[in-house]
């Protein structure tokens, strides 16, 4: 129902029509072929999803705000009490190798997804007292440009609530993604690209794999921190809208409020800064992009190009 990837004859992996690039990951310690790539079953992450992982994107030859991206990484583990065994600067160092390695191999658009689980398990059961090994540390790296239709998207509000701190703190960066995927299923079921989460009160939290942002009136408008992700690219909107010297206005913010916005945005590291065209079947502002999403999106795409640690520093 969900399938848009396929598995040919010869093993190769098509999506989209395209065969799938045999990148250069990171497994344990290893730089292996995504074809040879494989952990233990007994794996804390394909047991439980008990880990924690960062999306990072390299922009050329620069890993756009990585300082940011391990600083959350290891928040993350420090508060599940997974021990990564590594500095920051360690872990740095390994993804800057990484991505030598995929350039050099003449793979570009390069998309990572860091994933730290709190290692092997003697048998399965979920207590951390069965972990044998330290933490798994696992680095995908994909040819993945910005994965959403720059034109614009649909969103749907789905039923299921994102989860607020009382049940799983989303600021836990966490690979245990049941929640969102049952909503990306939900959106997927209506025909929309996402699913617009609520937090427990009703409000607007996230969408399942994005931050969510309004315009109306001049004013930046996005909801509080308390039910989503405190996404690096929402960060990055709030800095572009004060430095253009808008009004930036953090509350909560009804469903009701964005049908009638001038215009709405998604932002994150793997789909940039994407406007939003429909939400529950109405049409959103007048025009797609709107001025200011675009004005965001030109800003954002400045800082990609500046911003980032350098792989040859
Ligand atoms: C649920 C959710 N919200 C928002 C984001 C965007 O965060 P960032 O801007 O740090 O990529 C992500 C990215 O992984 C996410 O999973």
């Amino acid at each position: 129902m969900y399938k848009l990837s396929q598995l040919t004859e010869d093993g190769s992996i098509m999506l989209h029509g395209q065969k799938i690039a045999d990148t250069i990951l990171y497994v344990n310690g290893d730089f292996v072929k995504k074809s040879e790539a494989v952990i233990s079953v007994y794996d804390s992450g394909f047991q439980h999803g008990d880990g924690v992982y960062e999306g990072i994107r390299a922009y050329g030859r620069k890993v756009y705000r990585l300082d940011e991206h391990i600083k959350r990484l290891y928040e993350s583990c420090y508060t599940l009490g997974i021990d990564i065994g590594k500095t920051k600067d360690e872990m740095k160092e390994i993804v800057k190798e990484l991505i030598r390695r995929n350039l050099d191999a003449g793979f570009t658009d390069l998309h990572m997804r860091l994933q730290v689980t709190r290692g092997f398990k003697a048998q399965t059961g979920m207590h951390p007292t069965l972990n044998v090994t330290n933490a798994s540390i696992v680095i995908c790296v994909d040819q993945k440009p910005p994965i959403f239709n720059k034109e614009g998207i649909t969103l749907v509000t789905t039923w299921l609530k994102r989860y607020s701190p009382s049940y799983m703190d989303p600021k836990i960066h966490c690979c245990n993604q049941l929640n969102q995927i049952m909503a990306a299923c939900e959106a997927i079921r209506q025909g929309a690209d996402e699913a617009i989460m609520l937090d427990q009160n009703g409000y607007v939290a996230e969408t399942n794999s994005t931050n969510l942002q309004m315009i109306k009136d001049g004013a930046l408008i996005l909801p509080t921190l308390d039910s989503q992700l405190p996404g690096i690219t929402r960060k990055t909107m709030i800095q572009i809208a004060k430095e253009m010297g808008m009004e930036v206005q953090v509350r909560n913010v009804s469903v009701s409020e964005y049908y009638n916005a001038d215009e709405v945005f998604i932002c994150g590291t793997v789909g940039e800064v994407v406007p939003v065209k429909m939400i529950d079947g109405k049409k959103i502002g007048t025009q797609i992009p709107g001025p200011i999403t675009e004005k965001f999106s030109q800003e954002y795409k400045k800082m990609t190009e500046t911003l980032g640690v350098s792989i040859d520093d």
